[in-house]
């Protein structure tokens, strides 16, 4: 399939809408996605409304309205086709601009798509704010400055996980805003929070690869830091940002010594990040990783249209809100990863698996298990259940693993439609991380059932080799 014809296909069915509704998810890559093409059509005056959902389903489906705007699904639509068919949305109505596996509606209703899996490798790691952001350039050229938000998008939905960096037509999309001053790209260390976390703490929290006799321990990454003279002493609090590129370097180099020292491998040690330089220093808007996470603790505690108007250059009261969020964001996912460890995974022979109850909220559980996967056995991907406190009834699956994983044959999304099409639930997502909404009362058999299932495709992958 050919992506330039499909783009400018999704142009003119927008170009030739009388309104339009964006119906998007609620996490960064859903809020960044929205705000692309929000932005990017009331430039062309054309009237827009937003509507945000934790995932297309029976009960959210109704936020759509019953009019003949253009639905324009931003980063979910693809595998819930079956749902549009059954509220009868026809297909003339509908753009969807998403990245999720597809799957195909029972009656076979064609609707138009432009789906990243569609394009061949280039376009594998391209979220769906990266297709938004190709229709968003496609409309205007001055749209340029929205590949910002096509950065963020993409870095939230991990699409520089694997390789350190953006590839394929995203890092396209970086190297072409660079060129016209919307961002920087800079080789850092591979940790978070470089804008706006103390350095030590950035290092102390890197996990990814585990830097020996820091990762964990703050105060030995203060004197590290006191005994370079990058800190002046040892109530400094400089971030990685801070640093002049000699600090920068002679930093590197200590670590790397550290890590080879210890027999480590440094391979993940460095990963580019992405900066904008419009933002002020030291905020979370700085980098495209701390922006991504105050867009995903907006929309994951339900006021994604804050994170919306952030996008939009809110620098005010919405702004002051989504700070707010972000801080109660990171209390919790760190108290849920504590409880996860804590509390102990069951063990299965494909799978890990624990129930969250009505503990936490079922939009945060999927973020939760991927950070704790990283400190449980990472060859089992961790499946984690938790109630939704609106639909008594319902129980929300969430599932992670890894690249590694993924390549001895794992596929989440494939594993969790399935075992949710037998209990009568929906499911859906990507080999990696993958959802599922079942009916309560079925967790165990269905837990078994997945377990099965990932088994299975283990199996098969191995008797392929
Ligand atoms: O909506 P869906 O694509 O948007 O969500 C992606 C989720 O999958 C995010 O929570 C992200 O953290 C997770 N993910 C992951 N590893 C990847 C890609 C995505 O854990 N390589
Ligand atoms: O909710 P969670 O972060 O665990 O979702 C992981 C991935 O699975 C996301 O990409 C989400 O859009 C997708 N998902 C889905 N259908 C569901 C639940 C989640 O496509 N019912």
């Amino acid at each position: 399939m050919e992506i330039v014809p499909d783009i400018k296909r999704a142009v003119e069915r927008i170009r030739s809408a009388e309104k339009i509704t964006v119906i998007s998810h609620i996490d960064a890559d859903g809020i960044a996605s929205a705000s692309i093409m929000l932005q990017a059509i009331k430039r062309e005056c054309i009237p827009v409304v937003s509507v945000f959902v934790r995932q297309l389903e029976p009960l959210t489906i109704q936020h759509i309205p019953h009019d003949n705007s253009l639905k324009l699904f931003t980063d979910l639509g693809s595998g819930q086709q079956n749902l549009l068919e059954q509220a009868r949305i026809p297909p003339e109505q509908v753009l969807i601009l998403d990245h999720h596996i597809a799957q195909d509606p029972p009656n076979g209703t064609r609707y138009f798509q432009v789906n990243a899996q569609q394009y061949g490798e280039d376009y594998k790691k391209c979220s769906a704010a990266g297709i938004c952001y190709l229709v968003a350039l496609n409309m205007n050229p001055n749209n340029y400055d929205l590949a910002k938000l096509s950065i963020v998008g993409n870095v939230g939905d991990m699409m520089a996980r694997e390789s350190c960096r953006l590839v394929g037509i995203v890092h396209w999309i970086a190297e072409d805003a660079e060129r016209k001053g919307v961002l920087t790209a800079r080789t850092c260390l591979n940790c978070y929070g470089l804008s706006t976390r103390a350095l030590h703490l950035c290092l102390s929290n890197c996990d990814d690869p585990v830097i020996p006799g820091i990762s964990g321990n703050p105060q030995a990454a203060v004197s590290l830091l006191c005994k370079m003279g990058i800190y002046a002493d040892e109530h400094d609090n400089r971030t990685f940002e801070d640093l002049i590129p000699n600090e920068v370097k002679t930093l590197s180099s200590q670590i790397t010594e550290q890590m080879i020292a210890n027999g480590e491998d440094t391979e993940r040690l460095f990963s580019e990040q992405y900066f904008f330089p419009d933002e002020i220093e030291h905020t979370p808007l700085r980098n495209a990783s701390e922006y991504a996470t105050m867009l995903n603790a907006c929309g994951r505690w339900a006021i994604p249209y804050i994170g919306a108007a952030v996008c939009a250059g809110d620098r005010g009261a919405n702004y002051h809100e989504a700070e707010h969020m972000l801080r109660h964001h990171k209390s919790i996912i760190r108290e849920l990863c504590e409880y996860i460890l804590e509390t102990g995974v069951t063990e299965h022979s494909a799978i890990q698996s624990i129930h969250t109850g009505n503990k936490y909220p079922d939009t945060i559980v999927g973020i939760g298990a991927g950070l704790a996967l990283s400190k449980l056995n990472r060859d089992k991907p961790i499946l984690i259940l938790s109630e939704v406190s609106d639909e008594p009834e319902i129980i929300k699956v969430s599932m992670r693993t890894n690249e590694m994983a993924v390549r001895r044959g794992v596929n989440l999304q494939e594993a969790l439609c399935s075992a949710a099409s037998i209990f009568g639930g929906e499911g859906g997502g990507h080999n990696i991380a993958a959802g599922a909404y079942i009916p309560k009362g079925c967790e165990d058999d269905f837990i078994r059932k997945v377990n099965e299932l990932i088994e299975a495709q283990l199996t098969a992958h191995t008797e392929k080799c």
